[in-house]
């Protein structure tokens, strides 16, 4: 039997999980473990975990040396240059569509990186990552290394971005199969785990259990069903709670 966990409410907002967009703010500074990103652009840094899932995925789909990171982890100060540059060389429509606002981009929890397949010219804002060839191979594995493609065409109306197919959120196996498998974006998984605790099956064939906690006073208990677990805040009033069976 585990011990029961207290959880405050300050906790929310922290952890792999958050939501981070236009109504979400990262409001806590996630204080990433950064390390740099091998085979990219030069200074470019990934939280520690995502970083070693993003080298093993680039390499399972073939793509070491061809599938380049351009864009990891971004302070607050760099995403507001991005921002500025943006809206003075392509207008306020185009920043709105491509460019989170500062403090509401994903790239700031050091859990987003961007993508390009290596070419002469690569546009800093929308690189080319086509959907076939390597790059299609990296989608298709992304889920089994923990990443989502988190800007779709058909979830702009959710999502507030345009279509951003080289932009991918490192979430964790469980919860990238999760996503993908029933065709959600990240606004649209709490609702889905508010409707019970969801149970998925890892690569290897481990069971994983996913639920959604709400937490309405300064502090909510838990208590983990197993000794394997993790909780994470969902910034957006709750925590999702992750359970490895086995
Ligand atoms: N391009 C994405 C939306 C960002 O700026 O975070
Ligand atoms: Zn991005």
């Amino acid at each position: 039997m585990t011990a029961p966990v207290r959880l405050p409410w300050a906790e929310t907002r922290k952890g792999p999980l958050v939501l981070v967009n236009r109504d979400h703010p990262l409001r806590s500074p996630l204080v990433p473990d950064l390390v740099p990103l091998a085979g990219g652009w030069p200074d470019q840094h990934l939280d520690r975990t995502a970083a070693r899932m993003l080298t093993e995925c680039i390499r399972a789909a073939g793509g070491a040396g061809v599938i380049l990171p351009v864009s990891g982890w971004r302070s607050r100060g760099e995403q507001q240059a991005i921002w500025d540059r943006t809206l003075e060389t392509d207008g306020p429509d185009f920043t709105a569509r491509y460019v989170a606002r500062p403090g509401c981009s994903e790239h700031e929890t050091g859990l987003a990186v961007d993508l390009a397949l290596a070419a002469d010219v690569i546009d800093p804002i929308c690189p080319a990552f086509p959907r076939d060839g390597v790059c299609g191979r990296f989608r298709a594995l992304a889920a089994d290394y923990g990443f989502i493609e988190r800007y779709t065409e058909e979830k702009q109306p959710i999502t507030g971005i345009g279509a951003e197919p080289w932009h991918f959120r490192y979430v964790g196996v469980p919860h990238a199969r999760l996503l993908t498998e029933n065709a959600l974006c990240l606004e649209e998984y709490r609702a889905f785990l508010q409707q019970g605790e969801r149970t998925v099956r890892l690569p290897g064939g481990r069971r994983v259990r996913v639920g959604w906690l709400p937490c309405r006073s300064a502090a909510v208990r838990w208590t983990p069903p197993a000794a394997c677990w993790q909780v994470s805040g969902d910034n957006d009033g709750g925590f999702i709670t992750t359970v490895w069976e086995g």
